[in-house]
């Protein structure tokens, strides 16, 4: 059979798999009525939002923000972590995981990957606290929650607190509890690609009174109150601007609704390629240990170069086979192909000019960013590619069929691809 990309037809044709995010009447009339109302600020949608989303998740408390990272960063402020304290946290995962750190003028201190559920190796950390830790941004990737049990027992050991990065995990559990319920407090994005999709914003959720009242500081311009409580327009501490907006709340709220039966398609759909992909020669598909459940927010998969007999640069396969289930019409892709310990912003040591914040008083001594120190997570580099939007609602099951016809196909003509050649026209084309 020939592959598309050399010229054959492509397994699916253009338009089956529907747009990210669903939008129905409900969006569409929130959104207007929200519109027509007096508040585009911080308005009655953002106070139910928070609500309504606590109530999702199971939380005493959620404050509305502008972003995932806003939320991260108020997880830190809350914390209680300070300037120079180090902050463990994975080495593999979006920026902000670990900028979020260097934002509250703290060390980040990273932690290889268990190549298997491609989130941080649990039995490395201890090996990474230093007198200096204080806490751990604990990241579920790609919709499969940490073994909690393992990784707070470790907090509780050392004293460190735990900021869950939940921003990948909506509805993603560990032993029946959702993401978000077990740190001292959590981060959600509702950015676009994400299982809740607001456009952007996010969701700072804590069970802890002190720690809500801390994270309220920077949310709203050291204001220490809420904007639903009478204002004095003081700053009593540093804060940020990080509060959403009406317009998008109603979006989010609207989409909250459908959230549960959301992630129950992305589910299903992610189990039909378990089943059909599970015993692909050369693929090696998402892993959900027992006791997880795995809500497949990015079905990330790796390729077993060994199996296809590939022994030169895996990223050139890679590469090679991405290209061939695009043309294919998969939609597949590639997310971060650093790990973050490689990028710029880490290995310059220099976030805040004058060498800041590792310069400032011994902060950074002794904090090594070695790129080959995370061999896990740069063997996970140079071999995944990933999915999101053909395994989400509206699209269904026949949809995950043509994407394991399609990967069955590419796979079993791996012979016929050129990664050399492919790599050479793609140099071209840019
Ligand atoms: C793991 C992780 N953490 C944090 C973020 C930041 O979220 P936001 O884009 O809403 O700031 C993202 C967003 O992609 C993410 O994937």
């Amino acid at each position: 059979m020939k592959l598309a990309l050399n010229g054959g037809a492509a397994v699916i044709p253009p338009g089956l798999i529907k747009k990210w995010p669903p939008v129905d009447e409900t969006d569409e009339k929130m959104v207007l009525d929200s519109l027509r109302g007096k508040n585009h600020a911080f308005g009655p949608n953002c106070v139910a939002f928070q609500e309504e989303f606590a109530a999702w998740n199971g939380n005493r408390f959620a404050v509305f923000t502008n972003s995932g990272t806003a939320a991260l960063h108020m997880g830190l402020c809350a914390c209680g972590v300070g300037a120079g304290d180090h902050v463990i946290t994975t080495a593999y995962s979006w920026s902000s995981s670990a900028t979020c750190i260097l934002h509250h003028n703290a060390i980040p201190i990273f932690v290889d990957i268990d190549f298997d559920t491609i989130n941080i190796d649990i039995d490395k950390i201890e090996a990474a606290i230093t007198p200096r830790t204080k806490a751990i941004v604990a990241v579920h990737l790609h919709g499969l929650a940490l073994n909690m049990e393992k990784l707070l027992a470790i907090a509780k050991k050392h004293k460190l607190k735990v900021i869950e990065d939940a921003c990948q995990s909506h509805g993603a559990q560990f032993k029946g509890r959702k993401v978000g319920q077990f740190g001292n407090c959590a981060a959600f994005s509702f950015n676009q690609n994400k299982s809740l999709c607001a456009g952007e914003g996010g969701m700072f959720v804590t069970d802890d009174e002190d720690i809500y009242r801390k994270a309220l500081q920077l949310w709203s311009f050291g204001e220490t109150r809420t904007p639903t409580e009478s204002r004095d327009y003081h700053a009593y501490a540093l804060g940020w601007m990080y509060r959403g907006s009406d317009l998008v709340a109603a979006f989010g709220r609207a989409q909250l609704a459908k959230l549960t039966r959301n992630l129950e398609a992305e589910m299903t759909n992610a189990a039909v390629l378990n089943r059909r992909l599970g015993n692909l020669k050369g693929l090696i598909t998402p892993t959900a240990p027992q006791g997880h459940t795995h809500t497949y927010y990015n079905y990330t998969s790796r390729i077993d170069m060994k199996a296809l007999g590939w022994s030169e640069d895996p990223k050139l396969m890679r590469d090679a086979i991405i290209k061939a289930l695009q043309a294919e019409g998969t939609m597949v892709g590639m997310w971060q192909s650093f790990i973050l310990p490689h990028m710029t912003v880490f290995q310059a040591r220099n976030a805040y000019g004058n060498g800041c914040p590792w310069s400032c008083n011994g902060a950074g001594d002794g904090v090594v960013y070695d790129v080959n120190g995370y061999p896990a997570a740069v063997r996970h580099c140079e071999t995944h590619f990933g999915m999101t939007v053909p395994l989400r609602a509206p699209n269904g099951p026949d949809v995950a069929e043509k994407v394991a016809d399609a990967f069955e196909k590419v796979f079993g003509n791996v012979g016929q691809l050129d990664p050399h050649a492919i790599a050479a026209a793609a140099k071209e084309a840019r």
